[in-house]
């Protein structure tokens, strides 16, 4: 008998590399996830159109998703679908401790370096200031403290010493479109 796949939201505020990878893996056949909610903060998130064209159900959430009220319709509306995991996916939100209740070690990120060095922003810029060999991406669930829920698994990259930022950034990415699908993959099959 075929198992049905589990059903993903991935919540995005931009360009969706991460998106994209997630729903090209989840094509396949043999794949154990299907992208079914994409939900942005941005109205404009380039990352809506790679969803859209994928046939995925897509919402934007406003300013009024601070009020509990609204966190708990679209929680509801996750849990009537049945999501069985939230990836934020360059999802440049913190999501409220109330929201994060409604779903208990079931919401994952990816953040682009080795935590739990460089939480927050400009993670590139900080590596390569502070001389580091090494830099890369965690994904990691997501708690109540910015980047710091339990660690899933991280992939390192190397900096070297003629690195750009956009470089490094460049190489890094590309560790994180393909760390992201088979993590989830194996979350999803645990
Ligand atoms: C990625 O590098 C991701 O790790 C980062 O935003 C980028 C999104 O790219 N996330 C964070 O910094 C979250 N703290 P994408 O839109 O192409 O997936």
């Amino acid at each position: 008998m075929i198992k049905e796949k589990a059903k993903i939201a991935v919540f995005i505020s931009g360009r969706g590399t991460n998106l994209k990878a997630l729903i090209l893996r989840s094509n396949k056949k043999t794949c154990n996830y299907k992208i079914a909610y994409v939900i942005s903060n941005k109205r404009n998130a380039a990352g809506l159109k790679i969803a859209k064209k994928n046939q995925i159900i897509t919402k934007v959430i406003s300013q009024s998703f601070l009020k509990k009220i609204e966190q708990k319709k679209l929680a509801k509306i996750l849990i009537n679908k049945n999501i069985k995991f939230i990836c934020l996916a360059g999802f440049m939100k913190i999501l409220s401790p109330y929201f994060l209740n409604f779903f208990k070690n079931r919401i994952i990120n990816i953040h682009p370096s080795l935590l739990p060095k460089y939480k927050g922003l400009n993670t590139h810029k900080r590596a390569i200031e502070a001389k580091e060999k090494f830099s890369g991406c965690t994904i990691h669930y997501v708690s109540k403290k910015l980047d710091s829920g339990k660690i899933i698994a991280k992939k390192k990259v190397k900096i070297f010493k003629k690195d750009t930022l956009k470089k490094l950034e460049k190489r890094v990415l590309k560790e994180e479109n393909k760390l992201y699908p088979l993590v989830l993959e194996k979350l999803v099959r645990s």
